[in-house]
């Protein structure tokens, strides 16, 4: 096993790539900061240790082109606040402007690149891109768990051209969900919402053979529903997983793991506090209307399900929690976790700040930094992310 503590760092550049892929809004206010202060024990180990420090994340999904709400300043900002310490914000990740800054550094100083994702090489992987960010350092730090399922440049392509080993939070994130998840209790659990519905559909095909109930809402659901034939209103749906909804409806049904969708939902004209809400059947959603959580009969089934439950892993919210008038599903979820005795692991940017914000994080066995990350791990496939740490297979 190899990470930052097997490594001279001292007066090195250590070049870290984080997960401070974190809701901000377009003020660049970020709403929840668990993503940050979770690499605190890397970033710290660094500074204590002389290194001088070089972090880099992307934010958001910009495809390669600039976008002005998606630059790293306020998470630098936010960081130096946390951390009582000057965290510098560039403007780019890479360049000779990049390599000047960083070649002035001194020791335990701390450096953010500016947005990984502004880089076309950054998503395909680009050789050249990996390269000129190596450029910047001389040991490579993967801390990013969160963002460990995609093959990138800066998760995988940056080991080609750099000593890398894992951050403390990698560390944490594998230890503990591997041990949650070798030989769960049982019955054993995923509850699965969200958004993210096209990326984590695939991964749930696999999930199917680990588990005993799958219990689906939020995004999820709603794609779920219309794969059944209902009609979802204007609720966004991926239209083209349809396929992949049978698959895995027929798997279930092979493998005896049984699917719970929601029986009634709450749905609004619009996802605004002002918006008037009503409680509907599944099968009389108003065609101008989305959904925006679960309904009072499937919070109850739901609650139900879970009861009899030795492990439970949570992925996605039910409904737009962040509204408070579509949060009681996801509140309900959260508060049933919390009393189980169960082992309950919380996955997801979003299902942690919900659960952040209701104050029950310390209810939770663990909660993951990780989304589609943590899914993935839990589906039994490799991360790229991780294949490439030394002795962490
Ligand atoms: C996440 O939020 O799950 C990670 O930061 C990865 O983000 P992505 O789904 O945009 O790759």
């Amino acid at each position: 096993k190899k990470t930052i503590r097997d490594e001279e760092v001292s007066g090195k550049r250590v070049l870290v790539r984080v997960d401070f892929n974190v809701p901000m809004d377009l003020n660049g206010v970020i709403e929840d900061d668990t993503r940050i202060r979770a690499c605190l024990p890397t970033i710290m180990y660094l500074i204590q240790h002389k290194a001088r420090v070089i972090l880099c994340s992307h934010l958001g999904r910009p495809h390669g082109k600039v976008d002005e709400h998606l630059r790293l300043k306020p998470v630098a900002r936010r960081l130096s606040e946390i951390l009582h310490k000057q965290v510098k914000p560039l403007m780019e990740s890479i360049g000779a402007g990049v390599e000047h800054i960083v070649s002035e550094m001194q020791n335990g100083e701390i450096v953010l690149l500016e947005n990984l994702r502004f880089y076309p090489g950054e998503e395909t992987n680009d050789p050249g891109f990996s390269h000129d960010l190596s450029l910047l350092a001389d040991i490579y730090v993967n801390d990013a768990f969160g963002a460990s399922h995609r093959a990138h440049a800066s998760i995988v392509g940056l080991a080609e051209y750099l000593p890398c080993v894992a951050g403390l939070l990698m560390e944490k994130e594998i230890e503990q969900l591997s041990s949650l998840f070798e030989n769960p209790l049982r019955p054993f659990a995923a509850i699965m919402g969200g958004a993210k519905v096209a990326d984590k559909i695939g991964i749930l095909e696999n999930i199917i053979s680990k588990v005993d109930i799958v219990l689906i809402g939020g995004g999820m659901g709603a794609t779920f529903l219309e794969g059944e034939g209902y009609g979802v209103g204007v609720s966004p749906v991926e239209r083209n997983k349809m396929e992949m909804v049978k698959k895995i409806q027929q798997k279930a049904e092979t493998l005896d793991v049984k699917i719970f969708l929601p029986k009634d939902l709450i749905v609004a004209e619009k996802l605004e506090s002002s918006a008037t809400v009503q409680v509907v059947s599944v099968d009389d959603i108003p065609g101008n209307q989305m959904i925006v959580d679960i309904g009072p009969l499937t919070i109850k089934e739901f609650t139900n399900e879970l009861k009899k439950c030795k492990t439970v892993a949570w992925n996605g919210p039910m409904g737009v929690f962040e509204i408070p008038q579509f949060s009681n599903g996801t509140k309900s979820i959260a508060t049933v976790l919390a009393d189980l005795d169960a082992t309950t692991v919380i996955g997801g940017g979003s299902t942690a700040e919900a659960v952040t914000q209701f104050g029950l994080t310390d209810h939770m066995t663990h909660v993951s930094t990780g989304g589609g990350a943590s899914l993935q791990f839990l589906s039994g496939k490799t991360l790229p992310g991780i294949e490439v740490l030394a002795g962490f297979q």
